[in-house]
């Protein structure tokens, strides 16, 4: 049966989000994620699915947790997303949009987000980052970084996600606070071990 754009489209692309993320990817970046596009989206007349389902897909190319010199996930995404939503059916115009938000959500590469959709996954996305400041150390620490080279990362990625990537005013206005705090925190370990 072909179910289009009802609930269980999104519960199955949970499902199969779920399984493939890390625990801590799947409770401390993807659900998050999840959280505040939906959060942005009250502000729009956008369809609600199509948000929850961009957002549970934005990083399926990278699921499981992949090499950290890994700057394709955005690729290896789109093929992904797009199998499993012809596999649940899902209409190609929808899927087509899905792969687009997947494109530029990095916000790094050359397709900048443009439609609402777009611009919602990725502020979303970068939002999630401060919300998680010791996770970093963990994932980043299990890889065999250093405390000094960890600490440099996060301090560039969350300058340039209040720079660069959170472009919506509400978005803005939602991490301020915490990006001050991340940033006292990390000043705070710099000053007591000049990195
Ligand atoms: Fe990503
Ligand atoms: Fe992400």
């Amino acid at each position: 049966m072909n179910n289009v754009g009802n609930l269980s489209t999104v519960k199955e692309v949970e499902k199969i989000v779920k399984i493939r993320a890390s625990e801590e990817d799947w409770n401390f970046h993807i659900l998050l994620v999840v959280k505040y596009a939906l959060l942005l989206a009250k502000n729009y007349k956008i369809d609600k699915k199509q948000v929850e389902l961009a957002a549970l897909l934005h990083d399926i190319g990278r699921l499981p947790y992949s090499d950290k010199k890994d700057k394709t996930h955005h690729i290896r995404g789109v093929k992904e997303a797009t199998k499993i939503l012809r596999r649940l059916k899902y209409p190609e115009n929808k899927i087509k949009e899905i792969q687009k938000v997947i494109i530029c959500h990095r916000g790094s590469g050359s397709v900048k987000p443009k439609t609402v959709l777009e611009k919602i996954i990725a502020n979303a996305d970068a939002m999630s980052h401060f919300d998680t400041l010791p996770l970093f150390y963990y994932w980043r620490g299990k890889r065999g970084e250093s405390f000094a080279e960890i600490t440099k990362w996060v301090e560039e990625k969350l300058d340039r996600n209040i720079k660069k990537k959170i472009t919506l005013s509400q978005a803005q206005k939602m991490v301020r606070e915490k990006y001050l705090l991340n940033k006292r925190i990390l000043e705070n370990l710099k000053k007591v071990k000049n990195f």
